[in-house]
């Protein structure tokens, strides 16, 4: 089984960008934990960050027939980007999207998600700790849809 966990604009500053906010952990920490914690689920994880609407639309057609699921955050796109949310909809595997702040508890801009509504689920608050909640979420969810042994 083949997650794919993209991460969109701007979250390749985590740890240093408003760490009152998003806490201490770079991306890269958090990619370590999922890479843990998939070994331990024994599913694989491709990883991938980018700035650009265009390249994380491409990422998603280019797995489009080798991947399982996603975990998406799509960073300030979720609040805009109705290109990205289109790609998302064509998908024929589940993705949850994560926000790691309660985007509900900040700026009203950030309340309305263009992804939530062709998402399998959404996960918001709980800091990198929604990355790997996502990732067990598609595991499950797969199994119990007896896509994989898992
Ligand atoms: C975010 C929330 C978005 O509103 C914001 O634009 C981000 C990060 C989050 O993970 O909390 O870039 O997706």
């Amino acid at each position: 089984m083949r997650i794919l966990v993209i991460s969109g604009p701007n979250l390749n500053l985590l740890g240093r960008r408003e760490p009152d906010v998003y806490g201490h952990d770079t991306l890269d920490d958090i990619h370590a934990r999922l890479d843990r914690r998939a070994a331990e689920l024994g599913c694989e994880v491709l990883t991938y960050q980018s700035n650009h609407e265009g390249a994380l639309i491409d990422y998603l057609h280019t797995h489009m027939d080798d991947a399982d699921g996603a975990v998406l955050n799509p960073g300030g796109y979720t609040h805009a980007s109705v290109a990205l949310r289109d790609a998302v909809a064509a998908m024929p595997f589940p993705v949850i999207e994560v926000h790691l702040s309660n985007v509900y508890a900040r700026e009203e801009f950030r309340h309305h998600s263009l992804i939530a509504p062709v998402a399998r689920g959404h996960i918001v608050g709980l800091g990198p700790y929604g990355y790997i909640a996502a990732l067990e979420a598609l595991i499950v969810l797969s199994r119990e849809s007896g896509v994989t042994g898992l």
